[in-house]
């Protein structure tokens, strides 16, 4: 299904569910966000999944996120694994839209809370999750091959 989001440009963001076709502007944004970056195959193996989504300004795949539902002892939880918006499209409500329609998504498929794990000095990050109601659960040292990960968590109603 396809979302749309209105922007402050007065134009429209659409989210939808990525596609293979998709793939290597995903990765082209991937490459520009993070020091360790997913390869092609992580993301090829998502295709499908529901909550592989992408953000399309302007015809163009500007942002996506990765999200998941698992069970583990008899509750689902959602998963957030990556995220990333292409540096030119910060600040405009793409990774907020995001998020927002990954939480719809994983609420859909049954998740009762969702995580994620964020560098613990990606402020900006942070911020955003904070904004969308996750609170700091705890530390994992070294989780990041050069940095600890907090594991933050929000309850969905
Ligand atoms: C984290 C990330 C996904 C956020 O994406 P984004 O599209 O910039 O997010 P948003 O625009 O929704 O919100 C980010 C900021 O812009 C502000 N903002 C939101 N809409 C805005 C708008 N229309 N105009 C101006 N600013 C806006 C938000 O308040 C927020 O400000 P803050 O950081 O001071 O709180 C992006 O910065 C990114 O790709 N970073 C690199 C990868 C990364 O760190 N991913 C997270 C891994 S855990």
């Amino acid at each position: 299904m396809t979302v749309q989001f209105p922007t402050d440009r007065g134009g429209d963001l659409s989210i939808r569910p990525a596609e293979r076709a998709d793939l290597l502007a995903v990765v082209r944004i991937e490459n520009a966000s993070f020091s360790q970056p997913w390869p092609y195959d992580a993301f090829d193996r998502f295709l499908g999944e529901p909550g592989f989504l992408v953000a399309v300004d302007d015809g163009r795949v500007a942002g996506y996120v990765v999200a998941d539902v698992s069970s583990n002892v008899g509750r689902r939880i959602g998963h957030i694994k990556d995220i990333a918006v292409h540096p030119d499209h910060r600040g405009n409500g793409i990774g907020s839209a995001l998020l927002s329609r990954a939480l719809a998504v994983m609420a859909a498929h049954g998740a009762d809370s969702v995580k994620l794990e964020v560098r613990r000095s990606n402020d900006k990050a942070k911020r955003l999750y904070r904004e969308f109601g996750f609170e700091p659960l705890r530390r994992v040292p070294d989780y990041y091959d050069d940095e600890d990960a907090i594991v933050m968590i929000r309850k969905l109603d």
